[in-house]
């Protein structure tokens, strides 16, 4: 598609439609403004004061409920977007108090792990995607596998069914891997963080939050509604979460100064502070009363690991991504180099022929991702094999034009593979000079394995869950994997989180896109990038569009509700597909730049959620 510069700003900004409508002249840029997750919630003034005229994107069905035509938040200078406002307000304060885009990020990260506790965390790991001073950068703080911990920990007692929540991989003490966060969130600040901010000063918001507290808003008290069986077993958890045996009230203030000391070490001594010392201490002493695995030795020795990013083109965009131990990278690669031998912007928006590739590619990363993939420190991962001119090629010869294909005649199925709802939390930040990142973190599930380190304040992760805990077995999100990403000892379970930056052919910084959800991480970021590059949707239209999902086993293609028109359904029900609907899938908010301008779009689907720039 071939834009002017002005029509380029509008379509990041407003979108782009099929319809022939005159391009109008971009309005002034604002200086701040602020996109919150409610779908509902009219432009503000400051966003845009002369709104353009409205241009639906194709393909969104009546009665959808998220906009295409939605204002971005906008900003001349810096964009934060998180899933926890605030959080967001802690990203900005940063950017605008001179910290780069990393510091902002740590600090963000830091604040998620106290205001949006069920995700953010000290007590799990992530992955970080950056760009700075125009280097491409992947960080990776994934949890490690107890050393006691063995291939056949959890064969005893095989989860084996992803309905199976009280599994040992997936509740309690044993579920949980040795945290990697605040090694990550130390090694992103030493490395790229602008110097100009200390270890100390990046701390500070959060402990600050920790220690004075902050009003609950109805979402916090919502999302440990939903976990208070699994939090109601952990004492720690009942106290902090459930005081008085209900979930923490809505508009009381919340503190938790247990963490606030755990964070003021951090800040005083570095990943020191959470490695050894009295924080190790009472996580291996919360280990030995439950049972769990995770020693001092094991805190001590945990290391986050630079690695190389990986790279792809898609329709002539630079893609920076995460590479294993997450998969997220190399799937996304996948799905994007066997649907570029199609020629879907010639497609209409989510049309039946369109979804049918999408789904296909979909449905063959997902296979050799299950089948490939672990720990490179300990297995091969055949990257140059899959990310292969020649490996989109022979997929494609194996797509028909007009029908699904059945798992089945792929690889062998599993019984009970079926597969779990959102977790997690993707945030991004850019700043003046140009740089972004895209950082995902968790402790897996919401509220992770259930067990709060008592006399510490923060969760355990149940990451454990994301090995093949029983290669072939499917785990919590269905996922069927093999012996690639079998448990070992110390090693890196296999991830789907995408932190990705795409670069657009000026060599500018053009899309910040990641993901909550498990494997729907992949897929929802794939959405967004082939929305924009594929159909020249809005940063908006793109993340608020209708989402879809398919990773092989369970061969089902899980669609939110709304998301098809009856038409588009029959006519893929034709072609062999079937449908599982579910409410929501991913959390995926997004930035993007076009001619000066950063746009920040949140997660709709997630109350709560707040994109600000300035
Ligand atoms: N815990 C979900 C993932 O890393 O994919």
């Amino acid at each position: 598609m071939k834009t002017s510069r002005a029509a380029l700003v509008l379509t990041l900004l407003f979108g782009c439609g099929t319809a022939p409508t005159p391009v109008p002249a971009p309005p002034a840029p604002p200086t701040t403004t602020t996109a919150t997750a409610s779908a509902a919630a009219p432009p503000t003034a400051s966003a845009a004061p002369t709104p353009p005229p409205v241009v639906l994107a194709p393909g969104f069905p009546a009665g959808w409920p998220y906009p295409a035509d939605a204002a971005p938040a906008t900003g001349q200078h810096g964009m934060v977007v998180t899933d926890a406002a605030l959080a967001t307000k802690v990203g900005l304060e940063m950017l605008k108090a001179g910290g780069n885009a990393v510091d902002a990020a740590v600090a963000t990260a830091f604040a998620l792990a106290v205001v949006y506790p069920g995700a953010g965390n000290l007590g799990g790991g992530g992955f970080m995607v950056a760009r700075v001073d125009g280097a491409p950068h992947s960080l990776d703080f994934r949890e490690t596998a107890p050393s006691k911990a063995g291939h056949d920990t959890f064969a005893a007692k095989p989860t084996g069914k992803p309905d199976d929540k009280g599994g040992t991989a997936r509740l309690g003490h044993l579920a949980s891997g040795v945290p990697g966060s605040v090694a990550g969130l130390w090694e992103a600040h030493q490395k790229l963080g602008s110097k100009k901010k200390t270890w100390a000063e990046v701390l500070a918001p959060a402990i600050k939050l920790a220690s004075e507290g902050f009003i609950v808003d109805a979402e916090f008290t919502a999302s440990i509604g939903q976990n208070a069986e699994r939090l109601s077993k952990y004492p720690a958890s009942a106290k902090l979460f459930l005081p008085d045996g209900k979930p923490v009230a809505t508009g009381s203030t919340w503190k938790n100064a247990e963490l606030a000391v755990v964070l003021k070490r951090i800040a005083d001594k570095g990943p020191k502070g959470f490695y050894e010392g009295p924080t190790a201490d009472l996580l291996a002493a919360e280990m030995k009363s439950g049972g769990g695995l995770i020693t001092k030795p094991d805190l001590a020795r945990y290391k986050a690991k630079w690695r190389a990013p990986i790279e792809f083109s898609y329709r002539g965009n630079k893609v920076v991504s995460m590479p294993p131990p997450s998969s997220g990278g190399v799937t996304l690669a996948m799905i994007s180099q066997i649907l570029e031998g199609y020629d879907l912007p010639k497609e209409s928006f989510h049309s039946p022929a369109e979804l049918h590739y999408i789904f296909e590619a979909m449905r063959r990363a997902f296979i050799a991702r299950n089948e490939k993939l672990g720990d490179p420190d300990f297995v091969k991962n055949p990257v140059e094999e899959l990310l292969s001119p020649a490996w989109a090629t022979a997929q494609r010869a194996t797509i028909k034009d007009d029908k699904a294909t059945p798992t089945v005649e792929l690889q062998p199925v599993a019984k009970d593979s079926g597969g779990a709802g959102p977790h997690t939390t993707n945030f991004s930040v850019v700043d003046e000079q140009g740089n972004a990142v895209a950082l995902t973190t968790t402790i897996n599930w919401f509220y992770g394995s259930g067990v709060t380190v008592a006399g510490a304040g923060f969760l355990l992760n149940n990451e454990m869950d994301d090995f093949a805990t029983v290669p072939g077995k499917a785990n919590g999100y269905g996922l069927v994997q093999g012996e690639p990403n079998a448990v070992a000892p110390n090693k890196r379970m296999l991830s789907s989180m995408s932190p990705s930056i795409v670069v657009g052919k000026d060599g500018h910084v053009s899309l910040v896109l990641g993901a909550a959800g498990g494997p729907t991480i992949i897929t929802a970021v794939f959405l967004e990038l082939a929305g924009v590059l594929d159909h020249g949707l809005s940063l908006m239209a793109a993340t608020n569009a209708p989402r879809f999902h398919e990773q092989g086993q369970p061969d089902v293609v899980t669609i939110e509700k709304d998301g098809l028109t009856d038409v588009q359904r029959k006519s893929l029900e034709a072609m062999g597909y079937t449908f599982k609907e579910r409410g929501h899938i991913a959390d995926a908010p997004s930035i993007g730049w076009a001619n000066g301008l950063w746009a920040g779009a949140a997660e709709p689907r997630r109350n709560g959620g707040l994109a600000l720039g300035y």
